[in-house]
C-alpha cells in the first residue's frame, strides 16, 4: 500500500483564517489528501498552529493574556473554521506541544554534534525601561529606504524591504529609544549545505521547475548562515546551560512540527512513525512567500541530522490571493474572513470557485465577487446541478425512481458510456500532477456532455431510446458524485444519498467512478435541488462592505 503524509503551512495562532490562507494552501492540500485516500494510499493530513514568535507575544501582551492562553484560543478557532470549510485534517496540533519542544531541542543538539551550529556575539536593540532585548517587531522606526514612519525593524510594510538598520528606532512597547547591547546568538551553518541542497533540488523531479530555478539562483548568489536565537521568553528554550533563557527563532521550530505532530498522531494509532515517514511520499503545501524557508532551511536541517527523516518529495507552491484585484489587507478591511464567508454561502461554493481560479503555479489569483456569482450560477448550478437534478428528477417522474434496463445502445449511448469508462483514468494524471483546477474543469466537461446527451435524446418524448438514456444518465450522475468528492465533499454526499447508494461517497475507490454500477431495478432516493442561486443583490452588499 502506498503511503503519504500531507502538510500545509502552519497558520500563526494570531488572527482569523481568511480567504487568502485557504486558496493557495489548505484547500489544494485537502483535495489532494482526499484524492490520495480514494486511490488507496494510506494518507494523513497533518497540521498545527504556529504558536511562537514576537508578533504573537506582543499581541498577547496587548490583550493582557499569557501567550499560552492567547494561542490556545486561536488554535481552537482556526481548527473550527477549517472544519466548517470541509478541511479534513487527520490531526491538528500545535508547535508549542511538549512533543515539538523536545523534538526541536533534540534536533538542535544533533545539529550541534554534527558541527552545524556556532555561537557568535551580535549587537541587539535593548530597552532599558522594559528591561528586555527587542528583536524583530519590538522595534519600530523610519524605513531607511522609503522613509515610511512606524515600520518594524524586520520588515517595512510600505516598500516590502528588510531594513539594514531602521532610523530613529523606538521600543514598540514604551516608545522610548532603545540602546544597543551585545548578546550571544546561535547560528545554523546554512552555507555548508549549498552543494547538497543543489543536488537534492536537481534530483527531485516533483518540484516545480520555476521555483527550483530561482532557489538555485539564490544558492548561486551564496547563502548566509542563519541566526536561530531570540532574546525573548516565548519560544522553544535553547537546551544549553549558558543559554540565558533564550529561545529559538519561530522558523527554526515551526516546520519541525510537521514531523513531531505526524509522529504523535501515528504513534497514537500504533504505527511506527519514523518508519512510516521514511516510506511515505512527503507533501508540504505552501504559498510562495515561504519558499526560502521550505526549499532551504527545512531541507538543510533535515540533511544536517543525517536525513533521519526524509526530505519532501513535493512542495506544491502557489501564488497569493488578491481580492477584487487589490492586495488583501486586514488593517484596511480589504479582506474576507473565512467564518464570515461561510455564514453567507456553503463551503462547497467557495471550494468550487477557488479551485477553478487556482492554477498550479506561482501566479497570483484574484477573488472577484461578480465572477464568483457568475461561475457558481452558470457552472456549478447551471451545469452540474442542472444535469443531476434533470436526470434524477426525470427518472423519478417517469419510472417512479426505478432504473430501467438498457438495451440496443445507439452511437450516442455508446459514446456516453465510454465517457464514463474513461473518466477515472482521464482525471488521475491531472490530480497526481497537482493540476486540480484542470481536473475540476474536466469533470465540468463531462457533466456538460451529459447535459447535451440528455437534451438530444429527449427522453420526455418517451421514444425508443428513453430507457437507455435514463440508465446511462443515472450512472453518469454516480460518476460525477465520486469524482467531485475530493472537491465538494458535502454536495457529492448529497448526490450519493439522492442516488440511494450505500456507504459514504468518500469511501468509494477512485476507479469505481468508471464502473456502470447502478443496475436495472435499483431504486433512487428523493431528488431535491442541490444548490441555490447566488443573488446579484447580495453580491452588491458584500462588495460594499470591503474597505469600510
Ligand atoms: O508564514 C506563516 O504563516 C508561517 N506560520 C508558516 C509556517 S509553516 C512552517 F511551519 F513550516
Ligand atoms: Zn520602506
Amino acid at each position: 500500500m502506498k503511503r503519504a503524509i500531507i502538510t500545509s503551512a502552519l497558520p500563526y495562532a494570531n488572527g482569523e483564517i481568511h480567504l487568502g490562507h485557504v486558496a493557495s494552501t489548505y484547500l489544494p492540500a485537502d483535495i489532494t489528501t482526499r484524492f490520495l485516500k480514494a486511490t488507496g494510499t494510506e494518507a494523513y493530513y497533518i497540521c498545527a498552529s504556529d504558536d511562537y514568535g514576537t508578533p504573537i507575544l506582543i499581541q498577547a501582551e496587548k490583550e493582557k493574556k499569557t501567550p499560552e492562553e492567547y494561542v490556545k484560543i486561536w488554535n481552537k478557532r482556526d481548527y473550527d473554521d477549517f472544519s466548517s470549510f470541509g478541511i479534513g485534517f487527520d490531526f491538528f496540533y500545535r508547535t508549542s506541544s511538549p512533543e515539538n519542544v523536545s523534538f526541536v531541542q533534540d534536533t538542535f543538539k544533533k545539529l550541534m554534534e554534527n558541527g552545524y551550529i556556532y555561537e557568535q556575539e551580535i549587537i541587539q536593540f535593548y530597552c532599558n525601561v522594559d528591561k528586555k532585548f527587542l528583536p524583530d517587531r519590538y522595534v519600530i522606526g523610519r524605513c531607511p529606504y522609503c522613509k515610511a514612519e512606524d515600520q518594524y525593524s524586520d520588515l517595512c510594510e510600505k516598500c516590502g524591504r528588510v531594513p539594514q538598520e531602521i532610523e530613529e528606532p523606538k521600543c514598540s512597547i514604551c516608545k522610548n529609544p532603545p540602546t544597543k547591547e551585545k548578546t550571544k546568538h546561535y547560528f545554523f551553518k546554512l552555507k555548508d549545505f549549498e552543494s547538497e541542497l543543489n543536488q537534492w533540488l536537481d534530483a527531485d523531479s516533483h518540484l516545480q521547475k520555476d521555483v527550483k530555478k530561482y532557489v538555485q539562483n539564490w544558492i548561486k548568489d551564496g547563502l548566509v548562515d542563519w541566526d536561530i536565537t531570540r532574546d525573548i521568553k516565548w519560544g522553544v528554550p535553547i537546551p544549553l546551560d549558558d543559554a540565558k533563557g533564550q529561545v529559538f527563532y519561530g522558523w527554526f521550530d515551526n516546520h519541525l512540527a510537521y514531523i513531531s505532530s505526524a509522529l504523535k498522531y501515528l504513534e497514537g494509532k500504533g504505527i511506527d512513525g519514523k518508519e512510516f515517514w521514511n516510506s511515505a511520499d512527503i507533501y508540504h503545501f505552501i504559498g510562495k512567500d515561504i519558499v526560502y524557508h521550505h526549499y532551504l532551511f527545512l531541507p538543510a536541517m533535515r540533511i544536517g541530522i543525517k536525513k533521519e527523516f526524509k526530505l519532501p518529495d513535493y512542495i506544491p507552491t502557489r501564488g497569493h490571493l488578491m481580492l477584487q484585484s487589490k492586495k488583501i489587507s486586514k488593517s484596511r478591511n480589504w479582506y474576507i474572513g473565512l467564518k464570515d464567508f461561510l455564514q453567507s454561502y456553503p463551503a462547497d461554493y467557495l471550494r468550487f470557485y477557488l479551485t477553478l481560479i487556482t492554477p498550479y503555479s506561482q501566479d497570483d489569483l484574484n477573488f472577484d465577487w461578480d465572477e464568483f456569482a457568475a461561475r457558481i450560477n452558470s457552472e456549478l448550478i447551471g451545469n452540474v446541478g442542472n444535469f443531476v437534478n434533470r436526470a434524477l428528477g426525470f427518472t423519478k417522474k417517469s419510472t417512479g425512481g426505478v432504473i430501467p434496463p438498457a438495451e440496443n445502445l445507439d452511437l450516442a449511448d455508446k459514446e456516453a458510456q465510454d465517457k464514463i469508462k474513461n473518466l477515472a483514468g482521464d482525471l488521475v494524471p491531472l490530480m497526481e500532477d497537482n493540476n486540480l483546477d484542470r481536473a475540476l474543469k474536466k469533470i465540468l466537461e463531462f457533466s456538460a456532455h451529459f447535459n447535451q446527451y440528455f437534451q438530444k435524446k429527449e427522453p420526455w418524448k418517451g421514444g425508443e431510446g428513453t430507457n437507455n438514456c435514463i440508465f446511462i444518465s443515472v450512472n453518469a450522475v454516480r460518476s460525477i458524485a465520486i469524482s467531485l468528492s475530493p472537491f465538494l465533499p458535502e454536495s457529492s454526499q448529497k448526490i450519493w444519498s439522492q442516488l440511494n447508494l450505500q456507504g459514504a461517497v468518500s469511501e468509494q475507490p477512485w476507479s469505481s467512478m468508471s464502473d456502470i454500477a447502478i443496475k436495472e431495478g435499483h431504486m433512487l432516493g428523493e431528488p431535491t435541488p442541490l444548490f441555490k442561486k447566488v443573488e446579484a443583490a447580495d453580491i452588491q452588499v458584500h462588495k460594499s462592505k470591503l474597505g469600510k
